[in-house]
C-alpha cells in the first residue's frame, strides 16, 4: 500500500480540497481487492499530472443486495455520509467522491494510513473528544456498523471513520462500539454543530442528499438531528436492535 508513485514529480495531496480534485479527476490503477470486505472493495493508486495517492474504489456493480436497505446504493450512502461529515466540519469521513471507475460508477475514497501503534481495542473505550464527535455523527447518519476496523486513529489525534454503506436507514439501527457517552449530555460544541446541520439539511445539504437517498431517508436524518437537539443527550441503545457490531473488530 505504501508503494511510491512511479513518477517522482508526483506528490500526495496537501489538503482535502486537493484530495477531492485528485479523486474526481485522477486515473485509477487498481492493485488489489480487500478480502475481508463483504462487498467488492478494491484498492489502487490514483494519479493526475501532479498528484498521486492510494484510494479505495467500491463499484456499484460489486454491491451485494441487502434486504434491509432496498433503495439506493451503498456508494450513494457512502457519499451521503461524506456530505454530512463535511457539513459537521468534523472531517470524520475521508475525502470521498462518486465517479466512473474501471468497473463503472462507484465511490472512490482516499486511503488513510492510520497510526499502527494504536491498540484499537483499548482506544475505542477512551473518553476521546474525536471519538465522542464520531458518536454524535453516527447517531445522525444512523450508522449500523461502527466496528473497530471502521475507526482509523491518526498520529496527530484526528480520527477517521470508514465504511458508511449501511447508514441512513429509516429504522433505528445505530450499532456501534462507541456507547461510552450514552445518556450523557451532548457537548456545547456538538449542539452548535447539530443546530447548523439542522439548517443545512433544510437547504443545500438536504438537496444534495436527495440525489443519493430517498425522501424518507433524508426526512429521517432531519428527525434524528431534531431529536438530538430536543433531548440534548447522546442516544442510548434502543433495545430493538443489537447495539454492538459483530464481530466487534
Ligand atoms: N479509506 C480507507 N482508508 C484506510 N482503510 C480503509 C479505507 N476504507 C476501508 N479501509 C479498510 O478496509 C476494510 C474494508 O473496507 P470496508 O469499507 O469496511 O469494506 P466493506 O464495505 O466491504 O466492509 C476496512 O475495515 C478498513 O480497515
Ligand atoms: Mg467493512
Amino acid at each position: 500500500m505504501s508503494e511510491q508513485p512511479a513518477t517522482p514529480d508526483l506528490r500526495a495531496p496537501s489538503d482535502d480540497a486537493e484530495a477531492l480534485c485528485l479523486l474526481n479527476e485522477g486515473d485509477i490503477d487498481l492493485e488489489g481487492r480487500l478480502l475481508d470486505a463483504s462487498n467488492v472493495t478494491l484498492v489502487g493508486t490514483i494519479r493526475t499530472g501532479t498528484l498521486a495517492a492510494e484510494c479505495v474504489y467500491k463499484p456499484v456493480a460489486g454491491e451485494r443486495p441487502l434486504w434491509d436497505f432496498p433503495d439506493g446504493t451503498l456508494a450513494g450512502r457512502e457519499i451521503s455520509a461524506f456530505l454530512v461529515s463535511e457539513a459537521t466540519g468534523w472531517r470524520v469521513v475521508p475525502p470521498t467522491v462518486l465517479r466512473e471507475g474501471p468497473f463503472g460508477p462507484g465511490m472512490v475514497q482516499l486511503w488513510i494510513d492510520g497510526d499502527d501503534d494504536v491498540d484499537l481495542a483499548a482506544f475505542v473505550r477512551r473518553d476521546d473528544p474525536a471519538l465522542r464527535r464520531m458518536a454524535v455523527y453516527d447517531a445522525v447518519v444512523n450508522n449500523a456498523d461502527r466496528k473497530g476496523g471502521h475507526i482509523i486513529p491518526m498520529p496527530d489525534g484526528h480520527v477517521y471513520g470508514v465504511d458508511h454503506g449501511i447508514c441512513f436507514s429509516t429504522d433505528p439501527k445505530l450499532r456501534t462500539l462507541l456507547w461510552r457517552w450514552a445518556g450523557k449530555p451532548l457537548t456545547a460544541e456538538a449542539l452548535e454543530v447539530l443546530e447548523r446541520l439542522a439548517d443545512e439539511l433544510r437547504s443545500d445539504l438536504g438537496e444534495q442528499l436527495h440525489e443519493h437517498l430517498t425522501r424518507t431517508e433524508v426526512r429521517s436524518t432531519q428527525k434524528r438531528v431534531a431529536e438530538l437537539l430536543r433531548t440534548r443527550k447522546h442516544p442510548e441503545p434502543s433495545g430493538e436492535w443489537p447495539a454492538l457490531p459483530w464481530p466487534p473488530f
